[in-house]
C-alpha cells in the first residue's frame, strides 16, 4: 500500500508533528486532510523549534511535496504569518507546497462568529481555539463556503456576499457595544486577511485529488497527517465538545480524495498519559499533585493558545475505541520520559457507570463515569538519553507490554523527548 495515515488517538497534541517529520524521509508526499489553524504541531531538531498550524509537517525534510488537502480550512492571514517565517529561514515554500482548490477559506467574520457563538453558550462553551473553525465548516456543509479555487474567479463579489451574510447573523448575537467593538476588530482583521489573500495567490493551487491519485499511480507514496485527535472527531468524539471535522481515518479519504483501499498502515499516536485542552469530559483527569506533575514536567501548555492542558492518566477505554474506529495497525507512544519520576503509574482499564462496569466507550461520559485503574510500577530512571530499545529498563518494557496486551496493537515507535533524535523504533517483526 502506498498511502499511510498518522492520526491522534486522544484529545489532540499527542505529538503528531514530531512523528510526521520523523517519518517524512520514507514518503514522497505529505498531506494534511482536515482541520486548520486550530492545530499546533511542534517539531524540534538541530536546536530549533517550529510550530506548524496549516502547513504539513513534511515541509522541512528535503524536496518532498507537501499538500494542503480539500478537507482543510485555511486562513490566509495565519497562513501568511506561518509560511513567511519559514521562507525567511530558507525553506522554498512555494516549490514544496501545493494547495487544494477545494480547501475552504476561513474568513475574518468566521472568527467573530466563533467568538460570538462561544459567548452565547456561556458556561457550556466548547473552549474553541477561536480560529473560526466551526463557522467555516458550517458554511461548507450549508453550501455557503468560499474555497481557495474561488480566488481564481470573481472573488471580491463572492467575499462581499459571504461577509454580508455573516454580519446579518452577528447582528442578532451581539449587543450594541459588542457590535461596535466587533466592527472595529473586523476592519483590522480584514486588512491583514486581504494581505494574506495576496500572498496565498503566489502558491500553486491544484485539483489535489487528481494530483494525488496520479502520483500514487506512478508508484509514489504518501503520508496523511491528521490534526486534533479521535476524541475530538465531530461524529465519534465527546460531542458537543469536539472540533468540526472528521479527525478519524475516514477523514483522510474524504479530505484528500483517496480511496479506502489505497490505505495501508494507520499509525495511531498517543501520549503515555493523557491531556485535553478546552472544555468537555475527561474521565481520567487528575486534580491532584500527580496532575500538577504531569503539567509541569510535560510542559503541557497549548502550542496555539498557550492554555494550560488538563492532564490525567492514560485511558485505555477511550484508546480501544479510537483504535477500533480508525483501524490502527501501529501504535506510537509519546512523552514516555514525562513519567520517569513516578513511583507508580496508573492506567484506566474500564469505567464504572451507575454501579456497572464497562470497557466500552459510552454515548455520554459527561457525568458519573468513574475510571477503574490498574497500577504499574514506575521505572524511576531517565529515558530521555536512550537511543535504542535495548537500553529500556525492565519496568518500562513491562509498561509497553501491558499496553500492547490491553490494546491488541504493537507499539512501533516510542518517543523519549521532544527532539527528532529522541525517537526510538522498535523492531517487532
Ligand atoms: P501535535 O499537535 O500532536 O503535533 O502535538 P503538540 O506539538 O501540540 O504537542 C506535543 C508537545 O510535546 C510538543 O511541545 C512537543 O515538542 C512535545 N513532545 C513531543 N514528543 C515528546 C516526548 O517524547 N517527550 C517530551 N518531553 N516532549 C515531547
Ligand atoms: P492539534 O492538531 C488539542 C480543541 C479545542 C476545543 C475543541 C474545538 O494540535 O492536536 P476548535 O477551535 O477546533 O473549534 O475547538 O477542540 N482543539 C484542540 N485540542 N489539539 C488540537 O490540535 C486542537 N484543535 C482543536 O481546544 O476544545
Ligand atoms: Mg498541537
Amino acid at each position: 500500500m502506498k498511502v499511510d495515515v498518522l492520526l491522534g488517538l486522544q484529545w489532540g497534541d499527542e505529538g503528531k508533528g514530531k512523528v510526521v517529520d520523523f517519518l517524512t524521509p520514507r514518503y514522497d508526499v505529505i498531506a494534511r486532510f482536515q482541520g486548520g489553524p486550530n492545530a499546533g504541531h511542534t517539531l524540534e531538531f538541530e536546536g530549533h523549534k517550529y510550530v506548524l498550524r496549516s502547513i504539513p509537517s513534511g515541509i522541512f525534510q528535503g524536496d518532498k511535496l507537501n499538500i494542503i488537502g480539500n478537507g482543510v480550512v485555511l486562513d490566509p492571514a495565519l497562513f501568511k504569518a506561518e509560511a513567511e517565517d519559514f521562507e525567511a529561514s530558507g525553506i522554498p515554500m512555494k516549490q514544496r507546497l501545493h494547495i487544494s482548490r477545494k480547501a475552504h477559506l476561513i474568513l475574518p467574520t468566521h472568527r467573530l462568529l466563533d467568538a460570538a457563538y462561544e459567548k452565547a453558550k456561556g458556561a457550556s462553551k466548547v473552549g474553541t481555539t477561536g480560529k473560526g473553525i466551526g463557522p467555516a465548516y458550517t458554511d461548507k456543509t450549508s453550501r455557503n463556503g468560499l474555497r481557495v479555487g474561488d480566488l481564481e474567479r470573481d472573488f471580491d463579489t463572492l467575499y462581499a456576499k459571504a461577509k454580508e451574510r455573516h454580519l446579518g447573523i452577528l447582528r442578532g448575537l451581539l449587543n450594541e457595544s459588542e457590535w461596535d467593538a466587533a466592527m472595529k476588530d473586523l476592519a483590522e482583521k480584514e486588512k491583514v486577511w486581504m494581505e494574506g489573500v495576496s500572498y496565498l495567490r503566489q502558491f500553486t493551487f491544484t485539483d489535489s485529488e487528481h494530483e494525488i491519485n496520479r502520483l500514487l499511480d506512478e508508484g509514489k507514496s504518501m503520508l496523511c497527517e491528521g490534526a486534533q485527535g479521535t476524541m475530538l472527531d465531530v461524529d465519534f468524539g465527546s460531542y458537543p465538545f469536539v472540533t468540526s471535522s472528521n479527525t478519524v481515518c475516514a477523514g483522510a479519504c474524504s479530505g484528500l480524495g483517496v480511496a479506502p483501499n489505497r490505505i495501508g498502515r494507520v499509525y495511531g499516536i498517543m501520549k503515555a498519559y493523557c491531556t485535553r485542552v478546552g472544555g468537555g469530559p475527561f474521565p481520567t483527569e487528575l486534580f491532584d499533585e500527580d496532575g500538577e506533575k504531569l503539567t509541569s514536567i510535560g510542559h503541557e501548555y497549548g502550542a496555539v493558545t498557550g492554555r494550560r492542558r488538563r492532564c490525567g492518566w492514560i485511558d485505555l477505554v477511550a484508546l480501544r475505541y479510537a483504535i477500533m474506529i480508525n483501524g490502527v495497525t501501529d501504535l506510537i507512544m509519546m512523552k514516555s520520559d514525562v513519567l520517569d519520576t513516578f513511583e507508580t503509574i496508573k492506567a484506566c482499564v474500564a469505567y464504572e457507570i451507575d454501579g456497572r462496569e464497562t470497557d466500552e466507550f459510552p454515548y455520554s461520559v459527561e457525568t458519573g463515569v468513574k475510571p477503574i485503574y490498574c497500577e504499574i510500577p514506575g521505572w524511576k530512571c531517565d529515558l530521555s538519553q536512550m537511543t535504542s530499545e535495548d537500553e529500556f529498563p525492565e519496568e518500562f518494557n513491562n509498561y509497553i507490554s501491558f499496553l500492547e496486551e490491553e490494546l491488541s496493537v504493537p507499539i512501533r515507535i516510542v518517543s523519549v523527548g521532544p527532539d527528532r533524535e529522541q525517537t526510538i523504533e522498535r523492531y517487532l517483526d
